[in-house]
C-alpha cells in the first residue's frame, strides 16, 4: 500500500474542526491542492467546493490536470499539498487520509466497463451491502430511475452503448454516494443520445442530492451541466463562477476564446481611450501606450446593409460602423456563419446571426461593435503565448 495511510480517528478528530453539518456545509470542499510530477505542477494551488445536489465542472484543454485533480479527490492519486473535506469533515491532508472507499464517492469515467458476465441487476448491485431482499430493492428502485427496469436479467452485450451508460450511471448510484466524481463520462456517446442522457443523468443526480463534480473540455457540455465552472488553466483555476457569468464576463482573453469563435481588434491607449476603426473605446485602467484587444464574440458584432456606399451613422452605443465585404457566409442549422473581409485592414471578421443570411460573397456590408457586448483586456496576456 506503500503512501497509502489508513485513517487515525484521533487525528481526524483534531484537524476536522466544526463538526456539525448546516445547510452551508458543501458536500465536497477542496483546499489549495498542489500535485507535481518530475517537478512540474500538474495541480496548482485547485480551491473548491460542491454543495449538495449541485454540479460543478472542471473545464479545462487537454493536460491541465482535470483528470489528476479528480483521482485526488477520489483517493487514488496523493497530493503534495492542500485538504479535502467531506461534509465539514477532513478525509486527506498530506499526513493521513482516508482511504477512497471511506469517502462516500462515486466514480464515472469513460471507460464505465460494466462486468460483462454479470447481468444487469448483478452489476448495479455489486457495491451493495445488505441483506438480498434490500439489495433488490434498491437495484429495482435505481434501474426504474434510469428507465431499463425491463433489462434487469440482461447482460451487457443485449444493451446499446448508452443503454449501458445508464446501468454504470445506476451502479455508481447504488450505494447512496455522497459525492459523484465523473470524468467526461458521455464523451463516447453520439450526439443526440448524449444529450438525452447527460440531462437524464443530471436529473436523477439531482434527486438523490449528490454533489457532483464533473470533468469535461467542452464548453457546451458544462454550460448544460454546471451550475458552477471552474475554468481550469496549466493546473490552476483561472475563473470559477455561473456559466453566464464565466461566459459573459471572462478574466482575460484565452477565457473568452475558451468558449466560442473571438474577434480581436488590437489598439493603442491615448488619453484614456483607445482609437479604432470602430470609433473610440473608453479604456480609462490602462496606461497610455499601452497595447490593447478589444474583443467580441461573433454574435455580438452588429452588421448593417449598405447604403449607396454609405453605413449608419455612429452611436454612443454602436461606436463608428466600418465598412467590410463578405468574404463567405455558411448555414449552421439555427444560425448563419458570415465572414467579412474588412476594408481598413484586410482582416476577416466572423459574424453570426440567428437562422439563414446568405448574402453573396463581396457584398459590401457595415459592421459595427455593440459597446456593452466587447471585452478589453491588456495585448499581453501572459496567458496567450504570442500575444
Ligand atoms: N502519473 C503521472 N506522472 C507524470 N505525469 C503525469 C501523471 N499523471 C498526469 N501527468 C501529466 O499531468 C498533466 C495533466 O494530466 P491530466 O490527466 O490531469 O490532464 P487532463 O486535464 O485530465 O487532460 P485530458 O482532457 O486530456 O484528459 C499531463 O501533462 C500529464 O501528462
Ligand atoms: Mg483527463
Amino acid at each position: 500500500m506503500g503512501w497509502y495511510l489508513r485513517s487515525n480517528p484521533d487525528y481526524f478528530a483534531r484537524e476536522k474542526g466544526e463538526t456539525a453539518v448546516t445547510d452551508a456545509t458543501p458536500r465536497l470542499e477542496v483546499q489549495h491542492i498542489s500535485r507535481r510530477f518530475g517537478g512540474r505542477a500538474v495541480v496548482d494551488d485547485v480551491s473548491l467546493k460542491v454543495m449538495p445536489g449541485q454540479v460543478t465542472c472542471l473545464l479545462g484543454p487537454s493536460g491541465c490536470g482535470k483528470s489528476t485533480t479528480l483521482r485526488i479527490i477520489a483517493g487514488v492519486d496523493m497530493q503534495d499539498e492542500g485538504k479535502i473535506f467531506v461534509d465539514g469533515q477532513l478525509v486527506c491532508d498530506t499526513v493521513h487520509r482516508v482511504p477512497p472507499e471511506g469517502r462516500s464517492v462515486g466514480l464515472m469515467f469513460q471507460d464505465f466497463a460494466l462486468f460483462p458476465h454479470l447481468t444487469v441487476a448483478d452489476n448495479v448491485a455489486f457495491g451493495l451491502k445488505g441483506s438480498k431482499a434490500e439489495k433488490r430493492a434498491r437495484v429495482e428502485e435505481l434501474l426504474t430511475r434510469v428507465d431499463l427496469l425491463r433489462f434487469i436479467d440482461e447482460y451487457p452485450h443485449q444493451l446499446s452503448g448508452g443503454e449501458q451508460q445508464r446501468v454504470a450511471l445506476a451502479r455508481a448510484l447504488a450505494p447512496r454516494p455522497g459525492i459523484m466524481l465523473m470524468d467526461e463520462p458521455f464523451s463516447g456517446l453520439d450526439d443526440r443520445l448524449r444529450d438525452d442522457i447527460r440531462d437524464e443523468t443530471l436529473s436523477v443526480l439531482k434527486e438523490e442530492g449528490t454533489a457532483v463534480l464533473l470533468v469535461t473540455h467542452e464548453p457546451e457540455e458544462a454550460m448544460r451541466m454546471a451550475d458552477e465552472i471552474a475554468l481550469m488553466r496549466d493546473g490552476r483555476i483561472v475563473q470559477q463562477g455561473a456559466p453566464y457569468n464565466i461566459y459573459n464576463a471572462p478574466v482575460d482573453r484565452a477565457a473568452a476564446g475558451f468558449f466560442s469563435d473571438i474577434n480581436v481588434i488590437r489598439g493603442e491607449v491615448h488619453d484614456l481611450f483607445t482609437k479604432t476603426p470602430f470609433g473610440q473605446f473608453m479604456t480609462p485602467a490602462m496606461p497610455d501606450g499601452a497595447e490593447v484587444d478589444i474583443i467580441i464574440r461573433p454574435q455580438h458584432l452588429k452588421i448593417e446593409f449598405d447604403r449607396n456606399g454609405n453605413g449608419p451613422s455612429p452611436t454612443p452605443e454602436n461606436g463608428v460602423p466600418a465598412r467590410a465585404y463578405v468574404e463567405r457566409a455558411r448555414f449552421m442549422g439555427s444560425e448563419s456563419l458570415i465572414e467579412f473581409r474588412m476594408d481598413f485592414d484586410g482582416s476577416i471578421l466572423k459574424a453570426t446571426v440567428p437562422g439563414v443570411f446568405l448574402p453573396q460573397p463581396n457584398t459590401p456590408m457595415w459592421l459595427m461593435i455593440r459597446r456593452e457586448r466587447c471585452f478589453v483586456f491588456p495585448a499581453k496576456d501572459p496567458a496567450v503565448a504570442g500575444a
